[in-house]
């Protein structure tokens, strides 16, 4: 039996895989997150560590845990930017995250966020809450149709894949640019070339350094002025300062965004920019897949822990 801290409170039933591998789980009441400190100090005392992305998995709580007894750190979560991997693999900790099982989940998300964008449904939604709509009016909230618009996906992995699925459903044409050649119908080489063909763009990278603010001033410069950025990936895959400015001169037309540079900080100018919708990361968010998700993370945990290989291992 092993000793594994779960930083946060998990859906019901995520915690299944531990509880039935007989663990001893160290949860504190509440859902307060531990601070940096206290992560350090906690990874001192146990076999694993099962976390949220919200947990910073750095060097310093990595090299804490594994001078003691720490073998494995369990993301709920698909993307692990918040766990330094290299350090990780240095100190022989095993990182496993949660793929494959919130795809189409994030993917509705994406495509909530395609159409509530491009059909400027928070502008029109917060007027008609605070009593400024006084009727139907022909030329009122005009946006841009989603059905035969040309979709530029920048990552071409499950989630963008699911977002193409939907996308095929509403008649668009569908871009994909990935770095490495895909070789499937859609593919555009140049991510410049993509960014000046599509109406609207959705992002589904991983973040990484390749990654960070791939898309800043240069590249909103190559989008059309009717053009709607959409992001579901990783804040920091966006330049928001320049974002918010493309959406204050009207050289974009409206941005859907589910995530942030700094979560749960949200840049002021985009808080109030004109055309954007704002949601707080919750693309993933769904009873089953965020349950999924937990469960996931803690069993490649058990995995780990029981001497197999998981599935959903990240470091090698
Ligand atoms: C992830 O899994 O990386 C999402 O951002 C949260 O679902």
């Amino acid at each position: 039996m092993a000793r594994v801290l779960v930083t946060r409170r998990l859906p019901e039933g995520g915690l299944d895989p531990l509880v039935d591998d007989g663990h001893e789980v160290l949860q504190r009441s509440g859902d307060t997150p531990y601070t940096h400190a206290e992560l350090v100090e906690a990874a001192t005392t146990v076999d694993a560590v099962v976390c949220l992305l919200t947990d910073r998995v750095d060097e310093v709580v990595l090299g804490a845990g594994a001078s003691h007894r720490l073998r494995v750190v369990g993301n709920v979560a698909v993307g692990y930017d918040n766990i330094d991997v290299a350090a990780a693999q240095r100190l022989g900790v095993a990182v496993c995250n949660t793929p494959g099982v919130l795809d189409e989940t994030t993917a509705d998300v994406a495509f909530l966020l395609i159409l509530a964008a491009s059909r400027l449904a928070s502008d029109a939604e917060r007027d008609l809450r605070g009593g400024a709509w006084s009727g139907w009016g022909v030329t009122q909230y005009l946006g841009y149709d989603v059905h035969g618009a040309t979709l530029g996906l920048v990552g071409y992995g499950r989630i963008g894949k699911a977002v193409a699925r939907r996308a095929s459903g509403f008649g668009m044409q569908v871009l994909h640019h990935t770095r490495k050649p895909t070789g499937l119908p859609g593919y555009v080489a140049r991510l410049d070339d993509l960014l000046a063909e599509c109406d609207i763009l959705s992002l589904h990278v991983p973040l990484t350094d390749a990654t960070r603010h791939l898309i800043g001033a240069r590249e909103l410069a190559l989008l059309r002025p009717h053009a709607v950025v959409v992001n579901t990936a990783r804040g920091p895959v966006v330049d928001e300062e320049a974002l918010a400015h493309a959406l204050y001169t009207g050289a974009l037309f409206a941005a859907g965004l589910d995530v942030y540079e700094r979560e749960p900080d949200v840049h002021p100018r985009l808080l109030t920019a004109p055309r954007t919708v704002l949601l707080p990361h919750i693309g993933s968010a769904s009873h089953a897949t965020r349950t999924q998700m937990a469960r996931v993370a803690c069993q490649g945990v058990c995995d780990v822990l029981a001497g197999r290989k998981p599935s959903n291992l990240v470091t090698t």
